[in-house]
């Protein structure tokens, strides 16, 4: 970590603005929103679903897609995926094991409407506290919306803010959790460094996403569904089938699970195992801050 470094995360963590806070949100219904998307002169290509784009214009092009089917997230998840992505999701919170009887601080980023952080404060001990941050607005207004409605008082808050930059000093929190979030990240690298700065020592980084399927047969099956269904449904309940065809697009330019595990690992993570699920459409890694 470089002294340059740590000026840059102390400046996000001043301005950082928490959009949610249970507590807060009984006095006042409205929220200040800040973007915090990171500035960036680095020009190198990269890919948005197939297209290649310049770095600094992915985040911009991802943001267009989660405000366009904030609204209608949810039920495209459980449309899309005939509501696997729930299972997935437990599997992802029975494997972190959030602590039952001491306090645990937990980070879930990309957290979006905060199908992730809810499940952590429903399997864990009312010591718990998640931060559900995420880059978008949008998404970020659902998910307080479902808090409110769940009172949660204390137990939550929601943070817009880059995984790229997280405004918070480093050994901040026990847990951290990034669902169906990493493969939108331009700096997939940078958001990795970011989650071990910010974990404790012996702190627990899991991630859940989608990898490429080379099943043979599975696979053309798999491919015709994601390339022409789920755009489809997409059109059909959020009027964007680009949006969802984007995301498709995503998943095949994500690195298979051994190349995205090594990435762990250069992070500075230790014990890194992935393990698939639904005949490897999804995986959850893991990695420990030893
Ligand atoms: C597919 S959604 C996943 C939401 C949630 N984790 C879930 O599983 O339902 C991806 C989320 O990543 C967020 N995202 C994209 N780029 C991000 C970044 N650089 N930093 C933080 N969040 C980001 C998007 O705004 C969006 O909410």
């Amino acid at each position: 970590m470089t002294k340059g470094r740590q000026r840059d995360n102390a400046s996000v963590a001043e301005s950082a603005v928490s959009l949610y806070d249970c507590a807060a949100m009984k006095q006042s219904a409205s929220f200040p929103l800040a973007s915090r998307a990171p500035s960036s002169v680095d020009e190198d290509a990269t890919h948005f679903g197939f297209e290649t784009v310049r770095l600094s214009e992915k985040q911009g092009k991802v943001d267009e897609v989660f405000h366009s089917v904030a609204a209608k997230y949810d039920v495209m998840n459980d449309v899309m995926s005939a509501g696997l992505h729930r299972l997935w999701k437990d599997a992802l919170v029975a494997q972190l094991r959030p602590a039952q009887n001491r306090p645990f601080r937990h980070l879930d980023v990309a957290g979006g409407t905060g199908d992730v952080a809810f499940r952590i404060l429903e399997a864990a001990g009312d010591k718990t506290h998640v931060t559900v941050l995420d880059i978008n607005a949008s998404m970020l207004g659902v998910g307080a919306e479902r808090a409110q409605k769940r009172h949660l008082p204390g137990q939550i808050d929601f943070v817009e803010a880059s995984a790229e930059a997280l405004p918070y000093p480093d050994k901040t929190f026990d847990g951290y959790t990034i669902a169906f979030g990493i493969r939108n990240v331009p700096r997939i690298p940078l958001a990795l460094s970011e989650a071990f700065r910010v974990l404790k020592t012996g702190g627990r980084f899991l991630c859940l996403e989608f990898a490429p399927v080379d099943t043979p047969v599975f696979d053309k099956l798999y491919d015709t569904y994601s390339f022409n269904l789920i755009p489809a449904f997409g059109k059909a309940i959020t009027g964007d089938g680009e949006s969802y065809r984007y995301l498709v697009e995503s998943i095949r330019k994500f690195p298979r699970p051994d190349a995205f595990a090594r990435m762990i690992g250069e992070a500075g993570f230790r014990r890194v195992t992935h393990r698939a699920l639904s005949g490897g459409i999804v995986n959850i890694h893991s990695g420990w801050k030893l």
